[in-house]
């Protein structure tokens, strides 16, 4: 049970005190604290595999901003390594990948994920949060949209365009849809595995769903995340594709609770065309936490209002950026927690 429970409530399209608040990449990146204990890890990867220090930085934005819901700090990229493709993470540029998918060669070689043997540190950390947090806020679990790991797998590492990957689903839609499906299997496993670590909600993170045309979202990547969805049954799952505007009335058949939109997707649009069921999530552009506390708080609350306050969990549009100053995080959260809809 949970004292606060106001994020499994929203998602559940059920009524609300007030609309719970989270931020996507709140674990890491903003918080000295967190800086201070990845310094103690010795990089990214020690930290994320160490399960009682990635535990620490899960629980830091809980304790010093206030935030209605803890996400396990982790990385989506956990998922190639998993299968057989590591990855490094370099400082200030981010993940690489030594070796990538070329050939249909290269792709029988990866095995589909065995999460309890490659991922236990996950599950470690999980058990851990869930044991510490003691009920405080619920435990999101994640994990990366099986095209976005796709991308990265065949790019890899990051790009403007993706345009390898891309070019990969013109060219040998056979090897893709091969790929995809390992990815989907070992994503079902591994969520499946966070459920039962204590994960109470799990989010699927589609961050470069926006540079697919509408064609290639609907054979390349919707199915699969309908799968995952399908496959990992005893929790609300979320679905955040960015950009992917265009796909929204697609999405409505998905068999999820909620749906992520980015600071592009005009709010009562976006309601029209998921319909009455889902329960919407966002969409503050993140730079508005650039601004002084005034705007922040006025665009905050322009923003709920458009929303309204049931089927809604406040968040932005994307990951907090990292040189956001956390009292600016405070604000929004703050403003989240004291706005009265009846104003
Ligand atoms: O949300 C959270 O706070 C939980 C932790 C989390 C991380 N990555 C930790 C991390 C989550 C949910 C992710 C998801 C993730 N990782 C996504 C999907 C979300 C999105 O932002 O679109 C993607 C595309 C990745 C891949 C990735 N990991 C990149 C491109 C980078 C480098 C740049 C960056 O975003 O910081 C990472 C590194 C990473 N993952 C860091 C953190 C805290 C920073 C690394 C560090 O501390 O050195």
């Amino acid at each position: 049970m949970h004292k606060n429970d106001l994020l499994l409530r929203a998602a559940a399209g059920q009524d609300v005190e007030r609309v719970p608040v989270w931020l996507m990449r709140q674990a890491g990146r903003i918080l000295p604290e967190y800086r201070a204990v990845r310094e103690k890890a010795k990089g990214f990867i020690q930290l994320a595999t160490t399960p009682e220090l990635a535990a620490e930085v899960t629980i830091q934005p809980v304790d010093l901003l206030g935030v209605d819901a803890a996400i396990i700090f982790s990385d989506i990229l956990v998922i190639p390594e998993a299968m057989g493709l590591p990855y490094v993470m370099e400082e200030k540029k981010g993940p690489h990948f030594p070796e990538t998918v070329k050939t249909m060669a290269d792709v029988d070689k990866l095995r589909v994920a065995d999460p309890e043997e490659h991922l236990h540190y996950v599950a470690s950390a999980l058990r851990i949060v869930k044991s510490e947090l003691n009920g405080r806020v619920p435990l999101i679990g994640f994990a990366g949209a099986p095209w976005t790991i796709f991308a990265y797998m065949i790019e890899g590492g990051g790009s403007k365009t993706f345009s390898k990957a891309k070019k990969m689903l013109y060219t040998n839609p056979e090897l893709s849809h091969k790929l995809l499906q390992k990815i989907t299997e070992s994503t079902i496993a591994y969520l499946n595995m966070q459920v039962r670590s204590g994960a109470d909600l799990v989010q699927i993170f589609d961050s470069w769903a926006g540079i697919l045309s509408p064609a290639q979202y609907s054979t390349f990547s919707l199915p699969y995340i309908k799968q995952i969805c399908e496959g990992v049954t005893s929790v609300p799952k979320t679905v955040f594709a960015k950009g992917a505007f265009f796909a929204l009335e697609e999405m409505q058949n998905l068999p999820c609770q909620v749906i992520g939109l980015d600071w592009n997707m005009r709010i009562q649009e976006s309601r029209k065309s998921l319909g009455p069921h889902k329960t919407l999530q966002g969409n503050l552009d993140p730079c508005v936490l650039y601004s002084d506390p005034a705007t922040i708080k006025k665009e905050t609350e322009a923003m709920l209002k458009e929303f309204g306050k049931r089927g809604t969990i406040a968040n932005l549009g994307h990951g907090v950026y990292p040189d956001i100053d956390p009292e600016h995080v405070k604000v929004f959260i703050n403003t989240v927690k004291e706005y009265r809809f009846d104003q």
